[in-house]
């Protein structure tokens, strides 16, 4: 059984990644952290508990995270996932009290309580990821494997031409995870733009009459709406579903092991994801750099249809 601990920043695709990975067999959530990014910290807090509550997890605990990143103001991408992060579609409040840790503290006890468990998903900005360094240098030899929607290695930006938006809306934290030396598997727009969920996929959705396939439906509304402002198409990309399904079955893609690193000055370029694609070591004296999974390539078929497979029951 794998001990998963999310952290994310509950807007729609966060949520239909949770939706998909409830009760999948041998998997066990173990907690939730949120983080700022696509609602406030407290909003995605709770937009976690409702989701929780659609799939029998209420008794999964939720700490309230970082309500800004490191070294920038905060910004919300509302016109993404909506005011509340839900498409209009979240709770409003609270469900019930978080828990009385930070997100990054509660990630600390977690992993420290039993070494080599557990698995970090980590769907929203990494602020969290990189107080719990600061809390615990060791954290990296106390996780079995941190996965992370983020960041756009090969391929263009979606929040600027060069950036993804997790990465975007905290490149310190990113800068600070990419350099620490635990199993970091980076699933970014590379595959994600590709695990294209479509008009036949939705039309299945919009049939679909159980709880899940309803509210999936509704929040779905406000995030292919911005899909078709932006692509002129009806669907949208799986980010975060794609992250949680490679942490699941890796199998689902072909990855390149390259160094990464965050652009953290450039006027144009803050945020953006540089892999050491040059495939042959560093200039002697130059400082090493753990070396990162990335995802290069999906099996966009299988991936969707595991998708459908997983959502709608
Ligand atoms: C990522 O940004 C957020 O808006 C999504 O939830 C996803 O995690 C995609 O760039
Ligand atoms: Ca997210």
């Amino acid at each position: 059984m794998s001990k998963i601990i999310l952290d994310c920043d509950v807007g729609i695709d966060d949520a239909l990644a949770i939706l998909w990975l409830a009760d999948r067999p041998g998997i066990e959530i173990a907690a939730l952290g949120s983080v700022h990014g696509n609602a406030h910290a407290t909003v995605a807090a709770a937009n976690a508990q409702h989701v929780f509550d659609l799939v029998g997890l209420s008794h999964v605990p939720v700490a309230v995270g970082a309500e800004a990143p490191l070294a920038q103001p905060v910004s919300i991408s509302g016109h993404v996932h909506g005011d509340d992060g839900l498409g209009g579609y979240g709770p409003g409040a609270p469900l019930r009290p978080f828990a009385a840790e930070t997100a990054a503290e509660q990630l600390v006890r977690l992993v420290r309580a039993e070494p080599g468990a557990c698995t970090i998903l980590a769907t929203g900005p990494l602020t969290n990821l990189a107080l719990a360094l600061h809390l615990e240098p060791d954290l990296p030899q106390l996780v079995e494997r941190v996965v992370v929607m983020g960041g756009a290695v090969t391929v263009p930006g979606n929040i600027t031409a060069a950036a993804e938006a997790n990465i975007f809306h905290d490149p310190e934290a990113a800068e600070a995870v990419f350099a620490a030396a635990w199993p970091v598997v980076l699933v970014g727009l590379d595959v994600t733009m590709t695990a294209w969920l479509g008009e036949a996929e939705l039309a299945r959705i919009e049939a679909d009459g159980r709880p899940r396939g309803r509210f999936a439906w509704s929040i779905l509304q406000h995030y292919t709406g911005f899909y078709h402002s932006r692509h002129g198409v009806r669907g949208c990309a799986l980010h975060d579903p794609a992250a949680a399904m490679l942490l699941v079955d890796p199998g689902l893609a072909d990855y390149a092991d390259w160094a990464v690193r965050v652009e953290l000055d450039g006027d144009l370029t803050r945020g953006m994801t540089l892999a050491d694609r040059r495939g042959y070591p560093e200039e002697p004296g130059a400082a090493s750099r753990p070396v990162i999974r990335v995802a290069t390539r999906i099996d966009r078929e299988r991936l969707v249809a595991g998708f459908m497979d997983g959502l709608l029951r």
